[in-house]
């Protein structure tokens, strides 16, 4: 399944994914600038914050517990459509998902 990220730059990115990955994961072994993933997906940096693009908010779903709390620590705009990518697995309905990419991670 695929991935398109979107840097702030408007650099596009698309991705192959398998079922399961993370977009944290799929971003960092990919090499696409602007998702750190410090932690490693243990929500605990905020370096893997994302958009989700306004046509897939909805598939993706809202901010699980505590996600809102650690986006307060990043270091780039918080919007309704802010998740930590860590938190996202790639699922079926997720294919095809856009995700912009936020100006900094740190
Ligand atoms: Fe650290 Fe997502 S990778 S919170």
């Amino acid at each position: 399944m695929k991935i398109t990220f979107i840097a702030a730059d408007g650099t596009v990115t698309p991705v192959e994914v398998t079922a399961g990955e993370s977009i944290m994961r799929a971003a960092v072994q990919n090499d696409v600038d602007g998702v750190i993933g410090e932690c490693g997906g243990s929500m605990m940096c905020a370096t893997c914050h994302c958009y989700v693009d306004d046509a897939w908010t909805d598939a993706v779903g809202p901010q699980e517990d505590g996600e809102s709390d650690l986006l307060d620590c990043a270091a780039s705009e918080v919007r309704a459509s802010s998740r930590l990518s860590c938190q996202i697995k790639m699922r079926p309905e997720l294919d095809g998902v856009v995700i912009h990419l936020p100006e900094s991670q740190l």
